[in-house]
């Protein structure tokens, strides 16, 4: 059985004050939640700590939104994987496309993340998807495939999760089809060594589509940005039909 894992993405919004009022409302309607959904918050490093505290034998676990390759250095800006570990972070987002559009990152810098996040017992959560020229110019499976074979180097795939994110559907409301995401999402395991890899698909997922997304056999949950930062509004895509 393949894990189902459904992840808030809060990217740079959230004081430790908002997300402590954002646990306030969500942490209830968790009651019914099946089990053997992993739900999992990647926060801002600077609300990690008192979301830690709050989140202490729940069921939510935590989730950063990056780590570097080396185990310490003088690397301005950066966090290790040490540091985050010490405050209870269980998951990490490497290569999103925000990273990777706006900072520079690499396939190469992505795949020495992905291994230094596995060096400190983290679960890496590896964002690929393509551009809509790629998608227009019919370039959509060799730019994932690409990006797998180069951020997978080593990689080990028993300790992972995907996420499937198209870039053009990122906070555009243009969510893509669930057919089309099952499809991709079905193209991305036949590349894989570990088959039972949680992949999960991102982009525009609302409380509106959650259902017919999380139908789709090949896909095993999602990454939410917009959307997971009201609590009835994430709360509602956790607890999707
Ligand atoms: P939106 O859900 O806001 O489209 O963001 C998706 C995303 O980038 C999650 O990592």
């Amino acid at each position: 059985m393949r894990k189902i894992v459904i992840a808030g993405n809060w990217k740079m919004f959230k004081t430790q004050r908002e997300a402590s009022e954002f646990l306030q409302k969500f942490m209830p309607e968790l009651e019914n939640t099946p089990e053997e959904r992993e739900v999992l918050l990647c926060a801002p490093f600077t609300a990690l700590g008192i979301l830690s505290k709050s989140l202490h034998n729940s069921r939510v676990q935590l989730g950063a939104q990056n780590v570097h390759w080396e185990d310490e250095g003088a690397y301005t800006g950066e966090i290790s994987g040490s540091m985050l570990t010490e405050v209870g972070v269980r998951y990490v987002i490497v290569g999103h496309s925000e990273r990777r559009q706006y900072f520079g990152e690499t396939d190469e810098t992505v795949n020495q993340r992905l291994l230094a996040a596995q060096r400190h017992s983290l679960t890496p959560i590896l964002c690929v998807g393509e551009t809509k020229q790629q998608r227009d110019a019919g370039d959509t499976e060799l730019l994932i495939t690409t990006q797998l074979k180069k951020d997978l180097v080593e990689v080990d795939q028993q300790n992972l999760v995907i996420a499937y994110e198209p870039i053009w559907a990122i906070g555009t409301g243009d969510t893509c089809e669930a057919t089309e995401a099952n499809r991709v999402i079905g193209l991305i395991r036949s590349q894989l060594k570990v088959p039972d890899v949680p992949i999960q698909y991102g982009g525009s997922v609302k409380p509106n589509n959650i259902d017919e997304i999380m139908a789709q056999p090949e896909i095993d949950g999602a990454l939410v940005g917009g959307a997971s930062l009201e609590p009835a509004s994430f709360a509602r895509i956790v607890n999707y039909q």
